[in-house]
């Protein structure tokens, strides 16, 4: 299926991995590579384990069985000292990606650069300018988040995400909530992102529009398997039933079981 072309060491790779939560099995054997300077994008139904398997990149979450590596190296086995070091490759963009609401979005940015403590108050200040604008946002660093729009928000916690020069961006459902035009602004920074600064991307989203736009490669997440691995053109031409269904946001037959019994018109 797949037919994207793997030399090399991927920059973050979930092999065999399975994960589950009591009795629910989330990830079932599951494979993901992310290659360097690509942008790979997870698709899959609500609950079919996405964010899950993102945070397990990071090793926010351990596997029960598999491994996972970046850059080669083994990861899931390190104490949280030792990912300190690993996770300052990554910058993430979380599903309900808060900012701070108490610091204006110029503090919000500079906070990673803050933290870390190596920066001046002038560096910082500059770091910050430079990182907005990446976003299109310089000038907005004396604002509140409370009053931005959901778009704007969004593109100063990417521009906090690369605050600290990551060499890779997660992102889980980064235009989940925008309308399509301040959808296809993070598509575009996303895209921007890869082209200017070669910056490997993992996204996360079940927004279609977003999926072509920004995906090298497509993975498909159903019943704790990648279902699809492939091209964007590769998915176009799919002729895997479940797949196509997905692609085309078709509801099946099954998707009314849960109507059935009880809830009546
Ligand atoms: N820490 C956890 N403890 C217990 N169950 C969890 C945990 N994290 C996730 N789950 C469960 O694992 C399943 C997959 O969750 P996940 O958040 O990965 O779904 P998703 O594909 O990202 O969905 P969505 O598109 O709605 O964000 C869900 O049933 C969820 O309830
Ligand atoms: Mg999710």
């Amino acid at each position: 299926m797949a037919n994207t072309p793997e030399n090399g060491i991927p920059a973050s790779e979930l092999r065999n991995v399975s994960k589950r939560f009591g009795d629910l099995v989330v990830l079932d054997g599951v494979d993901i590579k992310v290659m360097a300077g690509q942008t790979t994008v997870i698709i899959g139904e609500s609950g079919v384990g996405k964010s899950v398997a993102l945070k397990h990149t990071l090793a926010l979450l351990r596997p029960d069985a598999g491994e996972v590596y970046f850059e080669g190296r083994r990861i899931d086995h390190l104490d949280e000292r030792e990912l300190v070091d690993v996770r300052k490759n990554f910058g993430f963009l979380f599903q309900m990606g808060a900012l701070f609401d108490s610091m204006t979005a110029g503090q919000n940015v500079g906070f990673p650069l803050e933290e870390q403590g190596t920066c001046s108050a002038e560096e910082i200040k500059r770091i910050v300018s430079e990182k907005l604008r990446m976003v299109g946002l310089d000038g907005i660093q004396g604002k509140k988040p409370a009053t931005l729009s959901g778009g704007q928000r969004k593109r100063v916690a990417l521009a906090r995400a690369i605050a600290l020069n990551p060499k890779m961006i997660l992102y889980d459902e980064p235009t989940t909530g925008l309308d399509p035009v301040r959808a296809d602004v993070i598509n575009e920074l996303i895209n921007k992102l890869k082209r200017e600064l070669g910056i490997t991307s993992l996204v996360v989203t079940h927004d279609m529009a977003s999926v072509f736009r920004v995906a090298d490669r497509i993975l498909m997440l159903h019943d704790g398997k990648i279902r699809f691995d492939g091209s964007v053109e590769d998915i176009r031409n799919s002729t895997d039933p479940i797949v196509k269904r997905f692609v085309e946001g078709r509801a099946g037959e099954d998707d009314l079981d849960g109507l059935h019994g009880g809830e009546k018109p």
